[in-house]
């Protein structure tokens, strides 16, 4: 037997398993622990900003309650809790997306929605479109499935697909890794090659909520339902989460789609884990219908600033050649090194000689890759921080390109 195919002395691992790589980011976040690392890695929001008290209050609420106390210690229902869903099919109608919970199945995390979405759509070798570079938890939860992958073309067209892919997967906010969003005529040319090849899209809603700056999008799924009158006529499906807004902890995300694509999400949700907490479900409504806007408001004022920080020292610090995004939202910027250097040795170095931790761009790319990329984080730093790592980089970076330092 082959040794690459054995988890342990006598123990074969399906074929799937050889090519899972772990996540460089996971890596880079056991290094949290160590104080003298500035951490532009992980995409995690602050833990100063979680709202512990409402929680705190919330948990209280519902132990005083032996009836609701009950409810939280049992199963849930697979669907999730029947007042989150009520409440969540209101919350997509308020960003026009008219459903009803029929429309919602709640899910551990988006991060187990991409996870059934792959199981439902993805057959081994099957085409599955996405951007370059991409979120790598989706490509993780994808490659699972084995599909083969396609990027999406810049011009947005069908040019060149010769097989219609089994669905493209986007994030038209802030996206990770790069931070940039889709305007409104790239989101309507999505929706024209989703219905020319009649091919789902999977919109990931995760950062949607944290805008610093400009006028808030409509939503593909939004757009769509407005094209096709309504969420049943929608071949769109949408992940959402409270992970950004109040705490990944939580676990608590949502699928939105039309109805019978729901219901056999359902059955996968019940093959892999019955139902997501019943008590994290019920702290998370309680925070929805209360605290849920001054949270955003909060972070956004936060993420806002640091962002601000970190912009400036790129511009302070970064030798010409260097480019980066100028995120509208979210928690990342995407850096292009000249054509020829290496984000994976530039990331290694930081961490190692500079005490800056980073995320080589490589890790976003399953085809295609593009060596030179490397994504940075604003929202662990204070500006103070940021700005300290960002001189550092921009050190490492003028000596990787053997130009003399400015100071
Ligand atoms: C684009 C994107 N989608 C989904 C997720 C998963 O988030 P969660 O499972 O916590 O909802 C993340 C996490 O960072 C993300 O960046």
């Amino acid at each position: 037997m082959e040794a690459s195919r054995e988890g342990a002395p006598g123990v074969r691992l399906a074929a799937r398993i050889k090519g899972l790589a772990g996540s460089e980011i996971r890596e880079r976040m056991k290094d949290l622990a160590k104080r003298e690392i500035i951490h532009l890695g992980g995409g995690l929001p602050d833990p100063a900003f979680f709202p512990v008290e409402p929680i705190a209050r919330a948990c209280a609420a519902i132990f005083a309650d032996p009836t609701a106390a009950r409810t939280a210690l049992q199963y849930a229902p697979s669907e999730g809790h029947p007042p989150l869903r009520e409440w969540l099919a209101g919350y997509m109608a308020s960003l026009g997306v008219p459903c009803t919970p029929a429309n919602i199945l709640i899910t551990n995390g988006s991060q187990q929605g991409l996870d059934l979405i792959a199981k439902l759509l993805i057959d081994p070798g099957a085409p599955v479109m996405i951007e370059l570079p991409s979120f790598i938890g989706a490509l993780r939860a994808f490659d699972v499935m084995e599909p083969r992958y396609v990027g999406l073309s810049a011009d947005l067209t069908a040019t060149g697909i010769r097989e219609r892919p089994r669905f493209a997967y986007l994030g038209p906010d802030f996206r990770n890794p790069t931070g940039t969003s889709l305007t409104l005529a790239e989101r309507h040319a999505l929706l024209d090659l989703s219905d020319a090849l009649a091919m789902p899209l999977v919109e990931d809603g995760c950062y949607e909520k944290l805008r610093y700056d400009g006028e808030d999008l409509p939503s593909l799924l939004a757009l769509d339902c407005a094209r096709k009158g309504g969420i049943e006529q929608s071949r769109l499906l949408y992940t959402g989460t409270f992970s950004k807004t109040l705490a990944p902890s939580l676990r608590v995300g949502w699928i939105a789609a039309a109805s019978p694509l729901i219901a056999r999400l359902v059955l996968l949700k019940q093959a892999a884990d019955l139902a997501t907490s019943a008590l994290n479900q019920m702290i998370a409504l309680a925070l929805a219908d209360g605290i849920l806007d001054s949270a955003v408001a909060q972070v956004r004022g936060v993420y806002r600033g640091r962002r601000d920080a970190m912009l400036a020292a790129l511009a302070d610090h970064m030798p010409a050649g260097v480019q980066w995004t100028e995120p509208e939202g979210g928690l990342y910027i995407w850096l292009t090194l000249p054509e020829g250097m290496d984000g994976g040795e530039l990331a290694r170095r930081a961490l190692i000689e500079h005490g800056v931790a980073t995320i080589s761009g490589a890790a976003f790319y399953p085809i295609e890759a593009r060596p030179n990329t490397l994504r940075l984080s604003f929202s662990m730093v204070p500006e103070e921080a940021a700005r300290e790592a960002v001189r550092r980089l921009g050190l490492l970076v003028e000596d990787m390109m053997g130009v003399p330092a400015h100071g």
